[in-house]
């Protein structure tokens, strides 16, 4: 019988997971659908269950229900540290995962990005760097958090033992770092001119990863390319998150390139 997968948010209706997980599907002739519903916070506790109860193969969970999810499920360790859950798994009770973490390490490690060791300038301070934090110190990455909200940046470097910064020390901290994430929003569709970094402050051979996909080439990534720096886009996170989740539920190795190709296609 056809088993059915799904991502649970609100909204919903734009998420590329149903076209990258239904092109694995496909590709690996599996008899598996991936569809989209919205759910409310209120009712997140009934969806999962529900899901459970008709034998779902699996959930992802998208903004806002990650941290509420928490309250629902029996959340790995790490999820639980990052205070959020994208990935439901059903096959041993009701388990939460959060891959946003090994998604981007993903991304960094298949360029050659060597982490231990390495200076890291994590911009942002909100959910999607929560995850990619708590991964980063645990590849033993040297990492400083900066953030428009000085004081948010501060207490996740807190909690992480790590340092922080605001905004405004971004060129000082990009002329010794050996990569450069954005986990913030800035650039993100309508407000594409928009960049946490222009090329002046940045160097040849630094790494910039922008986790921003929509557009694909953000304004960070076009002035990182002008300074001569390596660039990974946002999709590279967006699908190798899901290729986590592909292989928490189904044991089975993602088709990583296929997938990647469903969302370019779809985002044009
Ligand atoms: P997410 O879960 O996607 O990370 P979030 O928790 O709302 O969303 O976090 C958004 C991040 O983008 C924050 O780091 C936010 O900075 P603040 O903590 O100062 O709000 C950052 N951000 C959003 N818009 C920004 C802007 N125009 N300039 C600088 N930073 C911005």
């Amino acid at each position: 019988m056809k088993k059915v997968f799904a991502v649970l948010g609100d909204p919903v209706s734009h998420s590329l997971s149903p076209v990258m997980h239904n092109a694995a599907f496909n590709a690996l002739g599996l008899d598996c659908e991936y569809l989209a519903f919205r759910v409310d916070k209120e009712h997140l506790g009934d969806a999962i269950r529900g899901a459970a109860a008709l034998g779902f193969g699996g959930l992802n969970l998208t903004i806002p229900l990650k941290e509420k999810a928490l309250e629902i499920v029996e959340a790995e360790p790490m999820a639980g540290k990052i205070g959020a859950v994208n990935t439901v798994d059903f096959r041993d009770g009701i388990r939460g995962y959060n891959t946003d973490g090994p998604g981007a390490m993903r991304a960094l490690t298949e360029r050659g990005v060597g982490l231990r060791g390495a200076e890291v300038v994590l911009a942002g301070a909100g959910g999607a760097a929560r995850g990619i934090a708590f991964h980063l110190v645990r590849a033993g990455a040297r990492v400083t958090i900066v953030n428009r909200t000085g004081g948010r940046a501060a207490s996740l470097a807190a909690e992480l033992d790590v340092k922080s910064a605001g905004m405004e020390a971004l060129p000082g901290l990009l002329e010794k770092a050996s990569v450069l994430i954005n986990s913030t929003s800035v650039g993100m569709t309508p407000n594409m001119e928009e960049t946490i970094a222009t090329s002046d402050m940045m160097h040849p051979g630094l790494i910039v990863f922008d986790i921003v996909y929509n557009p694909i080439d953000t304004k960070l990534l076009q002035e990182a390319r002008k300074a001569g720096a390596i660039v990974i886009d946002g999709v590279k996170m967006l699908v190798y998150q899901g290729a986590e989740s592909f292989r928490i539920w189904t044991g089975k190795t993602p088709p990583v390139d296929i997938m990647e190709a469903a969302v370019r296609r779809r985002l044009g």
